[in-house]
C-alpha cells in the first residue's frame, strides 16, 4: 500500500494549487484536491476528532476509493492528514469503500470494506487495518475478515458493505448494509468476541418502500434510546422521502440478544436536496453527526466546470433526542468561530416591505418567529441580480419550501427527481438557524434539517427578508 500512498501524498501536493476555490466551502469539509463522498471512520480520541472519507484525490469524478483522513479538535477546523488507506491487495484492489473506527487505548482500527470488480463482476468483503499513531495504518494479516460465505444465501453478494463497528454488551457488533436478491434493502448483523473472527447473526430485511440496497448503517444509543440510522438507494417517493437516495432514522431498541431492532418512530433525517450516508460518533458528552453534503446520480458543477475538487461534508450536527424524535443542531464552536454583525431582539417586517443585508460568502443567520394562519415569509440567500436561493415560511401550509430553481448553475438528477424544491412540514413557533458557506447552505427549524447546494454567482450577495403580512422576527443575529 506504501507506493499508493506515496503516489497520492505527491499529486495532491504537486497539483492541489490547480484547484479553483470559488465554491468551496471553509467551515465544511472538502479535500485538498479531487473528488470525495461518505465520512468514514469518524471518531473522537479524548483529544482530537477524526474523520475519514471515500478519496479519490486524482479527478474531481468517483474513482477507485481511498480513504482520506483529517483531524479537528473543534469539528469546523479541521487539518488534512495522510492518505490513510489505498487499494493494494486482491482482497481490495478496485477500492476501499465505506467503513468506521474503533479506539482502544492507543490502537485504532479501521473496518472497510474492500471492493473488487473484475470485468463487471463484483464482490465486496469487510477488512481490518490497524494503527498505532493514527497516522500509518497496516492491513490485517487476517484479511478478508467476512466474506460473501457468510451472508444469507438469498443475498446479492456484489452488494455487502460499509460495516459499522460497535461494542454492546462486551462483544463486538458488525452491521453492514446489503441487498436481497429480491431487491430489498438488508442490513446484516455479525458479532465477534476478539474483532477478528465474525458470526453471522441475524438480519434486518426493509420492505420495498426503503429502496432496494441499505448502505452505511449507523447504531447508537442516546439517553437509553437506540437509534438506526441508514440510507438507501430508489427509495419511494411521497411528500417525506424527497430523494431517491434518501437517509432514514428509526427510533427505539435493539434487541442484543434476538439482534432486532424494534423501532417505535422513524423519520427522515434530512429534507434538502443533498445529504447522504451520514455516520455518528461520541465524545463522552455529544453524539455528533456528519454527512456526505451532497447525493448521486447528480450533475457536480465543480466537476463540470473544471474547479478540480468535487463534495464537501455537513457541519457535524450535534444530536439529542425529544420524546422519540430526533433533532439536531449546528455546534456550539460555530458562535465562537463567527463574530456576531448584525443583531435586532425585535424586527418587524410590515407587508410588502424588503429588508435587505449584506451577506458573506460564510454566514451563520438564527432567529425565531411565530407563523400565522396567512403568512408568507420569504428569506432569499445570495440574492444578486435575478438570483438567489429562497427559502418559504408558509403559515397556511404549515411548511417551509426551499427553491433553488434561480441558481446560476443548476443541478441536473439523472434519476427522476425534482430538483427545484424541497419541503418540510413544521409548526407555528419557530427557531431557526442558517450556516451559508460558500456552496453549501444549512438551514435548521426546531431540530429538523434541510441541507442544499447552491452555486450562484459569486458576486456581493444579499440577504432579503419580505412577507406577505406583517411579521415581528424575534432574536434575528447574522454572525460571520
Ligand atoms: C454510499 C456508498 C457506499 C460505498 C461508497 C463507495 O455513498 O455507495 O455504500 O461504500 O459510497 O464510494
Amino acid at each position: 500500500m506504501e507506493k499508493a500512498l506515496q503516489k497520492a501524498k505527491s499529486y495532491i501536493l504537486e497539483q492541489e494549487g490547480t484547484v479553483v476555490t470559488d465554491y468551496k466551502p471553509y467551515l465544511h469539509f472538502s479535500a485538498r484536491i479531487g473528488w470525495i463522498n461518505d465520512p468514514n471512520g469518524f471518531c473522537f480520541d479524548g483529544e482530537n476528532y477524526h474523520l475519514f472519507y471515500q478519496y479519490y484525490p486524482y479527478d474531481s469524478k468517483w474513482g477507485p476509493m481511498h480513504w482520506g483522513h483529517a483531524s479537528s479538535k473543534d469539528l469546523l477546523s479541521w487539518t488534512h492528514l495522510p492518505v490513510a488507506l489505498a487499494p493494494s491487495e486482491p482482497y481490495d484492489q478496485s477500492g476501499i469503500f465505506s467503513g468506521t473506527a474503533i479506539l482502544d487505548k492507543n490502537k485504532m482500527s479501521l473496518y472497510y470494506t474492500g471492493h473488487v470488480d473484475v470485468n463487471g463482476v463484483v464482490e465486496q468483503c469487510q477488512c481490518l487495518a490497524t494503527s498505532f499513531d493514527k497516522i500509518k495504518f497496516t492491513k490485517h494479516d487476517k484479511n478478508p475478515l467476512i466474506t460473501k460465505q457468510s451472508m444469507p444465501e438469498d443475498s446479492v453478494f456484489e452488494d455487502f458493505r460499509d460495516p459499522k463497528i460497535l461494542i454492546r454488551k462486551g462483544r463486538y457488533l458488525m452491521l453492514t448494509g446489503s441487498r436481497t436478491k429480491e431487491h430489498l434493502g438488508q442490513i446484516l448483523i455479525h458479532s465477534s468476541t476478539d474483532g477478528l473472527s465474525f458470526k453471522y447473526e441475524n438480519r434486518m430485511v426493509f420492505p420495498r418502500k426503503y429502496g432496494d440496497v441499505v448502505e452505511c448503517p449507523d447504531l447508537l444509543t442516546i439517553d437509553g434510546q437506540d437509534v438506526l440510522i441508514f440510507s438507501t438507494q430508489k427509495a419511494e417517493l411521497n411528500e417525506h422521502v424527497q430523494n431517491s437516495f434518501s437517509v432514514f432514522a428509526w427510533i427505539g431498541s435493539f434487541d442484543d440478544r434476538s439482534f432486532v431492532f424494534n423501532k417505535q418512530n422513524e423519520q427522515v433525517l434530512d429534507y434538502g436536496f443533498d445529504f447522504y450516508a451520514p455516520e455518528t460518533s461520541f465524545n463522552g458528552h455529544t453524539h455528533s453527526l456528519i454527512a456526505w453534503m451532497n447525493s448521486w446520480e447528480r450533475d457536480q458543477i465543480t466537476d463540470l466546470l473544471k474547479h478540480g475538487w468535487a463534495g464537501s461534508m455537513s457541519i457535524p450536527r450535534t444530536l439529542s433526542l425529544k420524546s422519540n424524535v430526533l433533532h439536531q443542531a449546528l455546534p456550539q464552536s460555530l458562535d465562537e468561530n463567527l463574530k456576531r454583525t448584525s443583531y435586532h431582539e425585535k424586527l418587524w417586517i410590515h407587508q410588502n416591505e424588503m429588508l435587505e443585508y449584506s451577506l458573506q460568502k460564510i454566514s451563520l443567520i438564527k432567529f425565531n418567529i411565530d407563523l400565522s394562519d396567512e403568512m408568507l415569509f420569504k428569506l432569499e440567500v445570495f440574492k444578486t441580480g435575478d438570483e438567489s436561493f429562497d427559502i418559504i415560511f408558509d403559515g397556511k401550509k404549515s411548511c417551509v419550501t426551499i427553491d433553488r430553481s434561480k441558481a446560476k448553475y443548476k443541478i441536473k438528477s439523472k434519476l427522476n427527481e425534482n430538483q427545484i424544491t424541497r419541503k418540510m412540514m413544521i409548526g407555528r413557533k419557530l427557531e431557526c438557524a442558517m450556516l451559508v458557506d460558500h456552496s453549501c447552505i444549512e438551514l435548521i427549524v426546531n431540530g429538523f434539517s434541510m441541507s442544499s447546494l447552491y452555486y450562484g454567482s459569486i458576486d456581493q450577495s444579499k440577504l432579503c427578508l419580505s412577507s406577505t403580512n406583517q411579521i415581528q422576527v424575534m432574536n434575528f443575529s447574522i454572525s460571520d
